[in-house]
């Protein structure tokens, strides 16, 4: 099938690559004429492990980029809308996904055959057919269901695992009005065997995107505020807690031959330092304003924001016990980005924390992998000694706060017991072991 993309995003150009990977002929549209030339030239405007790869093998014969979207739309016998809905604090901001609608209504008066519409960018329920399809409508001066479809497609891809989760979905999610709208947004999945598929209309589709995200949210909150009562009791640890709720067959299955599935969801199931990123936050926020607007009140949603947002501060206040005034105090913080295999530091619980202690004179020496030069501008206006290895970072440290959970910090305590006097340790991803390190603490703990 011709496809157009419009938006190179990590959504969109994702999509593209994938979907001319699987053999349909895309082209990618982006207004940004710098990021539409990186990719005709085979390289990628963001990191994505896989898609340097996938892109190399695609362009040139299945896959181009261009910024001529109308363009791409006549050609194309269906377009994909993955421009980014930044959420403004109020609601989710669709002028990019208007802006894109009117140019392909625009396209569409010039195409005589059917085409098919779909948004796979995160938008609230009824966006699609709200406000997408009567645009689409009144630029093309066409009929939606008779001379065009319309439909909803969610992503469901994990950053830094987006290439293998796009390639090897769980489930597809095809919205449309109509089953010929449904039928041929599904045969753009055709390729991908096997696959379980929600046949559905736009708004159920736009539904699913956001319940998912708000359950996976709802998961880590729990757990954190259950961490939290543990902590606060005392002689309770929350991972041998939540150890016991997984062990449960209804969490973790037990097979004929006794051994167990652990689903891999029971990981949002432990205590830690708190979510972050561009989509748990958004999502989950751009929800319960959308429940106010229908007169529903997100009870639940709001306490999942609301311990999310106390969560960063647990690890100050367990370094309170050990060193209540920071001022001139060396203290090393290891991992800056949300989560890892990024570099993302958006909405990262690191942030709250390096604010914290700055704000409070501390002397910072930070250390990630690979998001210092996201932090050097995330933290413009702080002072703070970036480190190039782990073992730099907490050389001279009376605290060490671990907020990524980054493969290589499960090497801390072999550098931490070379370490005269030995630094407390505040592990915020629950990633050591507990007797490993001489002063230890942990969220839960
Ligand atoms: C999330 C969802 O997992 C994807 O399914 C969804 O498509 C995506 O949002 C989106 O809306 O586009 P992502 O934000 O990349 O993907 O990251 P996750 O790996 O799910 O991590 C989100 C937060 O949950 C992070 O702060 C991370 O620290 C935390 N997390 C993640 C856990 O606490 N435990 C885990 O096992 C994984």
């Amino acid at each position: 099938m011709k496809i157009a993309v419009a938006g190179t995003g990590y959504v969109g150009l994702v999509s593209g690559v994938c979907l001319a990977a699987k053999g349909h002929d895309v082209v990618c549209v982006d207004v940004d004429e710098t990021k539409v030339d990186k990719i005709n030239r085979g390289e990628p405007p963001i990191y994505e492990v896989g898609l340097a790869e996938l892109l190399e093998q695609t362009l040139g014969t299945r896959l181009r980029a261009s910024t001529d979207l109308k363009a791409a739309v006549i050609e194309s016998d269906l377009s994909l809308i993955a421009v980014g809905t930044p959420f403004d604090g109020s609601a989710i901001d669709v002028s990019f996904i208007r802006q894109v609608a009117r140019e392909i209504g625009v396209a569409l008066r010039e195409r005589s055959d059917y085409h098919m519409v779909v948004v796979k960018s995160t938008v609230v329920p009824g966006t699609t057919d709200d406000v997408v399809l009567p645009i689409l409508e009144r630029e093309s001066n066409k009929k939606a269901g008779v001379h065009f479809g319309v439909g909803m497609n969610p992503e469901f891809l994990r950053e830094g695992d987006a290439i293998s989760d796009f390639m090897n979905p769980d489930r597809i999610v095809v919205g449309g009005n109509d089953d010929k709208a449904r039928d041929m947004l599904a045969s753009v999945y055709a390729p991908f065997e096997g696959v379980e598929i929600v046949r559905t209309n736009p708004k159920t589709a736009e539904m699913i995107k956001y319940a998912a995200n708000s359950l996976l949210a709802t998961l880590i909150s729990f757990s954190n505020e259950i961490g939290n009562l543990c902590a606060g009791i005392g002689d309770i640890d929350a991972m041998d807690v939540m150890r016991g709720v997984h062990l449960d067959k209804r969490f973790s299955p037990i097979l004929a031959d006794g051994s167990r599935i652990f689903p891999s969801s029971n990981t949002y199931l432990e205590a830690g330092c708190g979510f972050g990123g561009s989509c748990f936050p958004k999502d989950v926020k751009a929800l319960i304003a959308h429940g106010q607007r229908h007169g529903q009140t997100m009870s639940l949603l709001d306490a999942v924001i609301a311990v999310n947002a106390a969560q960063p501060q647990k690890m100050l206040e367990m370094l309170d016990g050990h060193i209540a005034n920071r001022k001139g105090v060396h203290i090393a913080v290891l991992g800056l980005a949300f989560k890892p295999g990024t570099d993302d530091m958006r909405e990262s619980p690191s942030i709250p924390v390096i604010r914290a202690l700055a704000a409070e004179g501390a002397v910072i020496h930070a250390y990630d992998p690979i998001a210092a030069d996201e932090a050097r501008h995330t933290f413009a206006d702080i002072d703070i000694n970036y480190a190039d290895s782990m073992a730099a970072a907490v050389a001279d440290a009376e605290a060490v706060l671990l907020m990524t959970r980054w493969d290589e910090f499960e090497a801390l305590p072999e550098i931490v017991h070379t370490l005269e006097p030995s630094p407390v340790v505040i592990d915020g991803r629950r990633m050591l072991d507990k007797d490993d390190v001489p002063r230890y603490e942990g969220i839960g703990l």
